[in-house]
């Protein structure tokens, strides 16, 4: 704990956190929890992540470092149910979102800056597609505990997300590349310079994201869903749902897990292809290492670029691969590849029927609407969908899609494989004149 390590100083591979269960007060029945809402005025308990401390038991408490994180609402969605194909009141979506910096990650920057904090780091780096460089940014200005270094990919970042770096102050580095390159490159960085890595791969950061998973049953009043659908990027996600659910079982605090969905974007589907084309598997802690060695080698041979409008999940080699695998393994879990045009519909159904969310959010409603039609995901299941970024970090893609026939359709979308834009909400261009405008608002 009081030592900074990336991965295994054996081997290289990633590393997990493991409790002594015995030796911690964990709580005998989840409603425990529900106690820490009269006492909100502790900022430790006010927080989405720290209520649930006793489930990742890490952290003296004089050393947590929150910002008020985790203030994320379930929300029942039935247009988006329809548009599923799902019964009404039968599909929920969680709007990670809501979180300071606007996305999920938050919720895991919290547990990885507190460990930052435990072993007095001063300087903290991350790589990035935009959301966990602004939420490391937000924990470096809101504390002034440390400094911070962003890695980015050229022309890859929306700018909704690189604007709150800027204005958070984090010293923002634009590599030629794209987020595959910089992760590379922020590794060596912070190994060569001594300076705290905050990606997913910090298996403190993991600890945090399971709070979303504590949320989710906290707002089903505790009874598990049938299935959680989530966009599958680095897969910290992923990794992070999987481990809570396998504790919360471990702990006897739940006694069914749900089924795990991870949808990726069709032009960055590593992990489609090795599970559901491949047939990688966990294999009890042995994933086959020559099927993944080959997939990247060929990935190389090809000169193959992760391609996706949803800039945010634009990763070909998904970090926590491994731990991954095992969340799918515990949850009987599905992967599916959806397109840009999949995904552009997706998030504006979520616009036009709830709060609204960015691009790489859409694709787990996109991920809902095609497990339905394979009859995978049955009408009736209690389906929750993963809105992991807010509707205003990639505006640039909203307004081209809601445009309709513009040039920025033609120029931003199109070359994406987005041909129409179906649930278009295009503004009416009227001459100001009242009776011109009279004539429009009378057919609405
Ligand atoms: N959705 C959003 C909005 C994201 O920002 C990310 C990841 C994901 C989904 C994928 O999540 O990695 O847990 O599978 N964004 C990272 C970043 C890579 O740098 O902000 P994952």
């Amino acid at each position: 704990m009081d030592e900074v390590h990336t991965g295994c100083p054996t081997c290289g591979s990633l590393l997990d956190v493991r409790y002594d269960w015995d030796r911690v007060a964990v709580p005998g029945s989840l409603r425990e929890f529900e106690g820490r809402w009269s006492t909100r005025r502790n900022p430790l308990d006010f927080s989405g992540v720290w209520r649930f401390r006793e489930l990742l038991p890490f952290a003296p408490e004089d050393k947590i470092v929150t910002i008020g994180e985790g203030q994320t609402i379930l929300q029942q969605s039935n247009s988006v149910a329809r548009y599923c194909g799902m019964n009404e009141g039968s599909l929920f979506l969680q709007y990670e979102g809501l979180n300071p910096s606007g996305s999920f990650k938050d919720n895991g920057m919290t547990a990885a800056v507190t460990h930052a904090h435990m072993v007095g780091a001063t300087q903290a780096a991350c790589a990035s597609t935009g959301n966990t460089s602004a939420s490391l940014a937000i924990f470096g200005s809101c504390t002034g505990l440390l400094r911070v270094l962003v890695f980015i990919g050229s022309g890859k970042i929306a700018y909704g997300k690189l604007s709150q770096a800027l204005d958070y102050n984090a010293k923002t580095i634009q590599l030629e590349g794209d987020f595959d390159d910089a992760m590379q490159r922020v590794r060596e960085v912070c190994s060569q310079a001594g300076i705290y890595l905050c990606n997913s791969l910090n298996p403190f950061r993991l600890e945090g994201q399971k709070a979303i998973i504590f949320r989710i049953l906290e707002s089903l009043a505790w009874e598990p869903p049938d299935w959680i659908v989530v966009p599958g990027g680095n897969l910290g996600n992923t990794s992070a749902f999987g481990k809570a659910l396998l504790e919360l079982k471990e702990l006897g605090l739940i006694n069914r897990l749900p089924r795990l969905a991870v949808i990726n974007a069709a032009g960055a589907n590593t992990l489609h292809e090795l599970y559901e084309r491949d047939g990688l598997r966990w294999n009890h802690g042995r994933p086959d290492a020559t099927v993944r060695e080959d997939y990247f080698v060929a990935m190389e041979a090809g000169g193959r670029r992760a391609a996706t409008l949803a800039s945010a999940i634009e990763i070909n080699r998904p970090v926590n691969l491994n731990k991954a695998l095992r969340a799918l393994d515990a949850c009987n879990g599905v992967v599916r590849e959806v397109g840009d045009q999949e995904i552009l519909d997706g998030k504006a159904q979520v616009g036009a029927g709830g709060f609204g969310c960015e691009p790489a959010s859409g694709a787990s409603v996109a991920g809902v609407k095609q497990l339905r039609e394979e009859g995978v995901i049955a009408a009736s299941d209690r389906v929750v969908c993963i809105l992991t970024g807010h509707q205003l970090k990639d505006p640039n893609v909203t307004v081209a899609y809601h445009s309709g026939k513009s040039d920025d359709f033609d120029r931003l979308l199109r070359p994406s494989g987005v041909n129409e834009a179906v649930h278009a909400n295009s503004p009416v261009v009227v001459e100001n004149d009242l009776e011109k405008i009279m004539e429009v608002v009378s057919g609405f």
